[in-house]
């Protein structure tokens, strides 16, 4: 089977991170946000990923290709456009890649997501259903902010309405609609590549109607968690909710436990962590990383590489790769540090700080 993976947006809202590097990259849980979609298709049969790209292909993305091709034994490859084509129009040009002789399905997904990936049972809800196209969907409080999918019939048990026929899908409503969003992954047959042209296109506004009212499209309830991980605060939550279902399916093996440690806590086993530090929970350590004596972590991603010294505080925040945190001070409250920031001893940096402000120039 084959897969595409849009990772053409240009990670904006994730700033300063992705200055230095791009949105997929960008480490979640300790690897490259697109590792964990990656690994999760070749667990569901997946031999070929597309990944559709829309500018210039820095040579850190050929480097994590080659290196994943070999480690995975996947075939990886890029399909780049010349401007932005959008949502669906990468579909169109990555469209010889993705015909398979046996007339297969392919996935699709957006690269920001974050989930449990039950793609195996994707796969059968597709076929069970004889859809043309299946979306993955769940439960948000805030619908406004993605796809809303309304389903055909109100069904009466969450065992039915699984079931469910799509009736119509609405991108980013201005009026409610319906709590039911579209997640960013999606089951395709060929047959939805003969509905898009190969120019700017969105597969939200352009193409999922038309295949629901066309009553082709399905879509399947998403069991567990999920987070659009596209920024910072979002991010944030999604690391907690991915911490937890680690917590509940593999706690041995990625999370750590001790002395000062609080909840859920990942930590690279090259990091090396001090005396009287009170770390968590909801906090993730890259490799290589010092955090010095005396510290305090929660809810935080500290990158490869960065050392918080003596004495600091670090809170629902994002320390980039490299970075130093100085002795006593303080970094909370939604703030992003991005590769390479040096916060000076005592510093306070306690809101979500401008991009320019903590970026190093
Ligand atoms: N190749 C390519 N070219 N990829 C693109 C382009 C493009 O021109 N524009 C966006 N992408 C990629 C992004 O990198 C991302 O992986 C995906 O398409 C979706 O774009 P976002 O910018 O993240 O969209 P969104 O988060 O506002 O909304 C989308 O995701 C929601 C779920 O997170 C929509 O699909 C919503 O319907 C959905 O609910
Ligand atoms: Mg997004």
């Amino acid at each position: 089977m084959k897969a595409l993976i849009l990772v053409g947006g240009l990670g904006t809202r994730l700033r300063p991170l992705t200055f230095s590097m791009p949105k997929p990259l960008v480490d979640f849980g300790n690897k490259p946000m697109i590792l964990h979609q990656i690994e999760a298709l070749k667990a569901a049969g997946v031999t070929e990923v597309v990944l559709a790209i829309n500018h210039q292909q820095p040579e850190v993305m050929l480097n994590f290709v080659k290196e994943y091709e070999k480690k995975l034994e996947m075939k990886i490859t890029f399909s780049q456009e010349t401007e932005p084509l959008g949502t669906a129009g990468p579909l169109a040009l990555a469209r010889d890649k993705l015909i398979d002789e046996s007339g297969k399905p392919f996935f699709v997904l957006n690269s920001d997501v974050i989930c449990e990936y039950p793609l195996l049972e994707m796969i059968k809800f597709h076929k069970n259903h004889g859809a043309e196209a299946t979306i993955m969907v769940t439960k948000v409080n805030d619908p406004s902010k993605y796809g809303v999918v309304v389903m055909e019939e109100e069904a009466a048990t969450e065992e039915e309405e699984e079931e469910a026929r799509v009736k119509s899908f609405v991108e980013k409503p201005k009026h409610f609609v319906g709590d039911k969003i579209n997640a960013g992954i999606y089951l395709l047959n060929p047959s939805v590549l003969d509905r898009i042209q190969l120019r700017r296109t969105s597969i939200e506004k352009e193409i999922f109607p038309k295949i629901a009212s066309e009553k082709k499209l399905y879509a399947m309830v998403l069991p567990g968690f999920w987070m659009d991980i596209g920024q910072p605060k979002d991010y944030l939550t999604g690391q907690r909710m991915y911490l937890d279902y680690l917590r509940k399916n593999a706690p041995g093996e990625l999370l750590v436990s001790g002395d000062g440690i609080i909840g859920n806590v990942m930590a690279d086993e090259t990091a090396v962590i001090g005396d009287r530090c009170l770390i968590g929970p909801d906090v993730v350590i890259g490799a290589g990383c010092v955090i010095e004596s005396g510290v305090r972590l929660f809810g935080c991603t500290v990158m490869r590489g960065a050392r918080i010294k003596e004495h600091a505080c670090v809170s629902d925040s994002i320390v980039g790769w490299d970075s130093t945190v100085g002795s006593w001070a303080r970094v909370a409250d939604i703030t992003v540090l991005g590769k390479d920031v040096h916060v000076a001893d005592a510093e306070v940096i306690q809101m979500s700080v401008k991009p320019e402000i903590v970026q190093k120039v």
